[in-house]
C-alpha cells in the first residue's frame, strides 16, 4: 500500500547498538552524573565548565560512531513512502541524517551546533565548546552554549510536530523510555485523533499501554523487519 501519513519519534534507544550510551540504562549516568545535573540551564549557570565537558565528549563520540540497521531502515521507509512521512528524534546525534533521512527535526536539539547567548544565533559547531569559546557571529567570548534543549525548556518544533501528529493514520515510537514530556504524550494525541500506534523497544516503555501493537527486541533487528513488512504490504 505504502500510503498513509507517518510519523515516527525515536530516542536514545534506537542510538544504543551504533555504541551510544541511553540515559536511563543502569550503566546510563555519565561519570557519576545524573542527567538532569548537567543537562539543565541552572546547572550550565552554576559550572559551565562541567556542562561543556559533558556536551564536548559526547560531541566527540557522536563523530566516532556509525548509523545503523534501524536508521538506514527509516531512511528506506521514507525514501519509498507515498504519504506524509515525519521522523521526529528526541536523539541529539546525527545518525539519522548520515543514514539519508530527510524529514526529520530534531525537537531536543543538536550536538552539533551551538547557541550564542550574547546574539541569539544558532550555528554548526564542531569540536569541543569550552568555557572560553568564541560566537562565529558576535565574537563574543564564552557565550556559546550546546544547542541542545534541557530540562525545562521548550522542545523545538513542537506546532509542526502537533499538525504532523493530529493528521497522522499511524504513529510508531522506537527506542524511548517514555519518560520524558512532552514526547512521552505523543502516542496519546496520535491514538485520540485515530492514528494506529505501534511502539518497537527492547522493552515495555513507561507509556506502553497507549501503544495498539508492541514489538519488543533490538531496534536493529525490529526495525528492518517492520520496515520490510510496510514497503511489501
Ligand atoms: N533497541 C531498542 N530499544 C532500546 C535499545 C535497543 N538496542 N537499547 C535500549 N533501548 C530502549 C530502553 O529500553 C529504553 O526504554 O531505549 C529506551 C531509551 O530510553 P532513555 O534512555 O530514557 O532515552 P530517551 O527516551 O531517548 O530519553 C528521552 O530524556 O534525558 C533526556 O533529552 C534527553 O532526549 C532525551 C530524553
Amino acid at each position: 500500500m505504502k500510503s498513509g501519513n507517518i510519523v515516527i519519534l525515536t530516542g536514545a534507544g534506537i542510538s544504543a547498538e551504533s555504541g551510544l550510551q541511553t540515559f536511563r540504562a543502569a550503566d546510563g549516568l555519565w561519570e557519576g552524573h545524573k542527567v538532569e545535573d548537567v543537562a539543565t540551564p541552572e546547572a550550565f549557570a552554576r559550572d559551565p565548565a562541567l556542562v561543556h565537558q559533558f556536551y564536548d565528549a559526547r560531541r566527540k563520540r557522536a563523530g566516532e560512531v556509525e548509523p545503523n540497521e534501524a536508521h538506514r531502515a527509516l531512511a528506506r521507509l521514507e525514501a519509498n513512502w507515498n504519504g506524509d512521512f515525519l521522523l521526529v528524534t528526541q536523539n541529539v546525534d546525527a545518525l539519522h541524517e548520515r543514514a539519508g533521512s530527510q524529514n526529520l527535526l530534531h525537537m531536543h536539539g543538536e550536538l552539533n551546533s551551538g547557541w550564542c547567548l550574547a546574539c541569539g544565533e544558532r550555528f554548526a559547531w564542531e569540536g569541543d565548546m569550552v568555557p572560553g569559546n568564541s560566537c562565529p557571529n558576535c565574537h563574543a567570548s564564552g557565550m556559546v552554549r550546546p544547542d541542545i534543549v534541557w530540562f525545562g525548556e521548550m522542545p523545538y518544533e513542537m506546532e509542526r510536530i502537533e499538525a504532523a501528529l493530529r493528521k497522522c493514520d499511524l504513529f510508531v515510537s522506537i527506542g524511548t523510555s517514555g519518560a520524558v514530556y512532552p514526547a512521552a504524550g505523543f502516542v496519546q494525541t496520535a491514538k485520540y485523533r485515530g492514528a494506529r500506534t505501534l511502539e518497537i523497544n527492547l522493552d515495555p516503555s513507561m507509556g506502553s499501554l497507549f501503544f495498539d501493537a508492541h514489538r519488543h527486541g533490538p531496534a536493529s533487528v525490529e526495525v528492518p523487519k517492520w520496515v520490510a513488512e510496510m514497503l511489501t504490504a
